[in-house]
Order: C-alpha cells, then sequence, then structure tokens
C-alpha cells in the first residue's frame, strides 16, 4: 500500500478540524438522520477529487444516476462531464440484491478502481446494506473496508436512527470499524446553530473538539464555521525557552522525555501559554527531580 497523506474533504472548514484532512486509504463514516446533508457531504467529497484529477466512484442505495445528476446540478456543480470522461463513475445498488458484500458491489469498486493511483469512493448510504446483514456477517464488514483501504478513501454515510438509539449493530459496526466518524446534526435552534458538525473520532490524528455549526449552500455545499479559531490555536513552540523558563536544566532531562515534548512543541493544538508551561512542566516532573528539591 502507498504512503500514507493526507485528503483534502472538500468540505469547507473541515480539513482544519481534522488536523488537515481524511488519511488516504482509509474509511470514514458520515453519521446523521435525514436531511442533514449525508449526500451533499458525499458528492462534495467527490467534486473536490474530481476537480483534482481522481478517480471517483459514488455507489447508492436509494438515488439513480439522475437524480444524484440533479442534487449535483441543484448546487451549481457540473458532474456530467465528469460522468462523460468515466473519471467519475456513478452505480445505484439494491441492498436486497447485494446479499454477499462481495458481490457485485465490490467487483464494481474493483473494476472501477483499476489501474488509478489516486481513487475516492463513496458509498450513500451504508444503512440499507448493513440492515440486511445478520450480526455474524460484521467479520465480512471488516473485511470489506479492508478491501476498500487498499482501492483508494473512502466517504460512507449511514443514517443516525430517529430514536436516537446507536447501539444497534448496523450503527455501532460500521461507527467501531470507521478510522474517522463525523456526526451531522440538525437540531433545530433555528439560523446560526440549526445545523452542527462534530467529529467523533479520528484515528491517528489530532482532531478539534467541540460542536461547529455548519450551513448548506447553494454553488458552496457544506460550509463549516468557526474553524478560524481553531487555526489559530495550532501552535508550534520553542521547546527550550519553555523548559528554561521553567528553571529546568536541559541536560539533566533524559533524552526520550524531551522527544516526547519535542513531538508535542510542534503541534500544541487547543493550549493557552499556560497550558503549555503546565503539560511541560508535568510531563518533566514524571520523570526527573523538580528543580526546587
Ligand atoms: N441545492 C441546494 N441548495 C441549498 N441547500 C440544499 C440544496 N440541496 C439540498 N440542500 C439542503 O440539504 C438538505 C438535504 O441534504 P441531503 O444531503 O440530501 O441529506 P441526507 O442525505 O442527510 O438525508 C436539504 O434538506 C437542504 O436543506
Ligand atoms: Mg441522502
Amino acid at each position: 500500500m502507498s504512503e500514507r497523506v493526507r485528503i483534502e474533504t472538500g468540505i469547507f472548514g473541515l480539513d482544519t478540524l481534522l488536523g488537515s484532512g481524511l488519511w488516504s486509504n482509509s474509511v470514514n463514516v458520515v453519521l446523521g438522520s435525514a436531511g442533514t446533508g449525508k449526500t451533499v457531504f458525499a458528492l462534495q467529497f467527490m467534486l473536490r477529487g474530481l476537480e483534482k484529477g481522481e478517480k471517483c466512484i459514488f455507489v447508492s442505495f436509494d438515488m439513480d444516476i439522475g437524480s444524484i445528476r440533479e442534487a449535483a446540478e441543484s448546487f451549481g456543480w457540473d458532474i456530467s462531464k465528469y460522468i462523460d470522461q468515466n473519471q467519475l463513475a456513478i452505480n445505484k445498488f439494491f441492498a436486497e440484491d447485494v446479499s454477499y458484500i462481495n458481490n457485485d458491489l465490490l467487483s464494481f469498486i474493483v473494476s472501477e478502481a483499476e489501474n488509478h493511483d489516486r481513487v475516492r469512493i463513496a458509498i450513500d448510504s451504508f444503512t440499507p446494506l448493513i440492515s440486511s446483514l445478520d450480526y455474524e456477517m460484521r467479520n465480512d464488514v471488516n473485511w470489506f473496508f479492508s478491501k476498500l483501504k487498499e482501492l483508494g478513501t473512502t466517504v460512507i454515510t449511514l443514517e443516525e436512527p430517529l430514536n436516537g438509539n446507536m447501539s444497534k449493530p448496523s450503527v455501532e459496526i460500521p461507527i467501531f470499524l470507521g478510522d474517522t466518524v463525523i456526526h451531522l446534526k440538525n437540531i433545530g435552534y433555528g439560523e446560526a446553530f440549526n445545523r452542527t458538525l462534530k467529529i467523533i473520532k479520528h484515528r491517528s490524528s489530532w482532531h478539534a473538539e467541540g460542536v461547529f455549526p455548519y450551513r448548506i449552500l447553494k454553488g458552496i455545499g457544506i460550509f463549516v464555521e468557526g474553524t478560524a479559531i481553531v487555526e489559530k490555536m495550532i501552535r508550534r513552540i520553542n521547546l527550550e525557552e519553555v523548559i528554561k523558563e521553567l528553571g529546568y536544566d536541559l541536560s539533566s532531562i533524559p533524552d526520550f522525555v524531551l522527544q516526547k515534548l519535542d513531538v508535542f512543541s510542534k503541534e500544541c493544538v487547543q493550549c493557552s501559554d499556560e497550558d503549555i508551561r503546565n503539560i511541560v512542566k508535568t510531563v518533566i516532573k514524571c520523570y526527573s527531580k523538580s528543580p526546587e528539591s
């Protein structure tokens, strides 16, 4: 498998919250109830790939190629030219026909992904497919995800049950197996805080904590707000200076401790000056004698 790199989501503001995007060759879950913008998310993720010349594969379980084209057109996104050039492949499947996930579905994705370096895959939505599987088939989902990871970077959308019960296997399994889980919510408070986005997990990376409002705008798509503050909070510090200020002698700190702090110093996110001093001091104290003792 090729070296892991970051992949732009195409969702405005989101990459900042993910510490510069998704990982390549990963399976990422977008969870939300009806109308939260999951299909828009999947389309926007595709569009960014198309703009960058990447191969994109869109699998739908509820929309045919015509309605997908229409949905994109309603935003002013012309995906027709990409479909004509076969840079964008779209297929609608029926969950009841995909009794084994390794059947038509995977062969379609494999055949389209073949011979392409950078591949984006969207499965919108995964819910009908996984709902049709027995609990014992969890291993198959794991296997399916690992196949997808070999092929490219995938976004899978998932229906959040209206009753809020997330402990169903059809919700739990993809959340558990997904590399990144993004939760879209429509809380219905009206304008500014109507829609919110939260990153639930993001494997092997920092991600922003908290809840961010987003809008769905014509032409633009999903636009996440409040990310400028996060950008400002991603800081790099002069470690030696901080250590000296705290009254420690650099040479008295073991190398492996300095190494931890060195990595931290390159990306101290959402930390104030006081937080940074406190973190550095606490870590040093854990491994060595404090200067006053
Ligand atoms: N062309 C558009 N311009 C502005 N907003 C749109 C447009 N198309 C869809 N939306 C918004 O996106 C919402 C639906 O998003 P969608 O991705 O279909 O939801 P989901 O897939 O989660 O059910 C709509 O309710 C609407 O508010
Ligand atoms: Mg949808």
